[in-house]
């Protein structure tokens, strides 16, 4: 069920957590499922809700620096990023400090923890309410695609308590970044990307994309997926498949990610477009115009090879 996030609701929501509940609700990257950080209960109803294999760990959202202060050991070079980035769609991994406070199940039994401070005023009244921090992964099926509107949620949790939120602003998850010494890495790209925190802070950054060791055990390589298979780099589609354009295209696309060819509006629209096209009834397959690897392009295929890895 999906409420306006009218105050009332939010407590509701709050008290649900408070309870060992689980309730999904609106951040400026994706949806999330979410459940207080130090319930067992809650966080074994999150992996069960979504089929996520238990060795995938889940990001802690926090409502302030000092809350994940009190979680994890922030280094020098973490902190000049978050004092930059947060709030906002960006998540750090860092050592545990305190494995009291999150449930073993939330890290997957890691000696680290990721943490995220959301600017959304919804998850923010939300973590003021109860009071302490909360696990949220993406409220998907895992796998699935991201949910970038409240409607995707229920499609796939229909007895979910979802507090609406409208469409999200930045349509891909949180960038999640490590630091090493002196430099960053970026586990799973993100709106915020290698060039902004490189301009901005002039710090080396790399990017984790094709490694195969995983070391974000979240990006394994099928991921994001339709139920309908994913090709990419189409410049003319096949009988039967939905195209779905970017920028000038030769062929009339089904939808188009950005007419304009820019990679902030591709972003935005890029689930939920795919949640549109993703219909057996209608197509036999999406095909995707090539999307240009700079800045966030470099996350739409991150998420679309992975879309499109059967
Ligand atoms: O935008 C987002 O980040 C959304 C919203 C709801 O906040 N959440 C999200 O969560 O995308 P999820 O669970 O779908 O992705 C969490 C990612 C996974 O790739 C996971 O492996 C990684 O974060 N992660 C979590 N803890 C980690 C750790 N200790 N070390 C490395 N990677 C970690
Ligand atoms: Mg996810």
């Amino acid at each position: 069920m999906i409420f306006p996030p009218a105050p009332k609701n939010i407590e509701k929501a709050a008290i649900l957590l408070k309870n060992d509940g689980v309730v999904a609700f609106p951040t400026e990257t994706v949806y999330g499922l979410g459940g207080l950080a130090r319930s067992d209960k809650a966080i074994r109803k999150i992996y069960q809700t979504k089929g996520r294999p238990s060795y995938n760990p889940l990001i802690v959202h926090v409502d302030s620096l000092d809350q994940a202060l009190s979680l994890g050991t922030f280094d020098r070079i973490t902190l000049r990023v978050i004092e930059k980035f947060w709030p906002g769609p960006l998540t750090v991994v860092v050592p545990l400090k305190q494995p009291s406070l999150i449930s073993v199940g939330a890290t997957a039994g890691l000696d680290t923890v990721a943490i995220r401070l959301s600017n959304h005023p919804v998850l923010l009244s939300l973590l003021n309410l109860v009071g302490e921090p909360i696990v949220a992964p993406s409220a998907n099926a895992s796998g699935f695609l991201s949910p970038t509107k409240a409607q995707h949620v229920e499609k796939c949790f229909p007895s979910m308590f979802i507090l609406e939120g409208g469409e999200t602003e930045k349509g891909l998850e949180s960038t999640v970044i490590r630091s090493y010494e002196d430099r960053v890495v970026i586990l799973r790209p993100g709106t915020i990307t290698k060039e902004h925190i490189e301009t901005s802070l002039g710090i080396p950054v790399s990017v984790v994309t094709e490694t195969p060791v995983i070391e974000s055990p979240g990006q394994t390589l099928q991921h994001y997926s339709p139920t309908l298979p994913v090709r990419i780099n189409v410049l003319s589609p096949l009988e039967g498949e939905a195209f779905l354009g970017f920028g000038q295209t030769k062929h009339k696309p089904v939808l188009n990610l950005s007419p304009e060819g820019c990679v902030v509006e591709a972003a935005h629209n890029l689930f939920s477009f795919l949640h549109m096209l993703d219909d057996p009834q209608e197509y036999r397959a999406i095909a995707v115009s090539p999307i240009p690897h700079t800045g966030v392009g470099v996350a739409i295929n991150d998420r679309l090879r992975r879309a499109s890895t059967p």
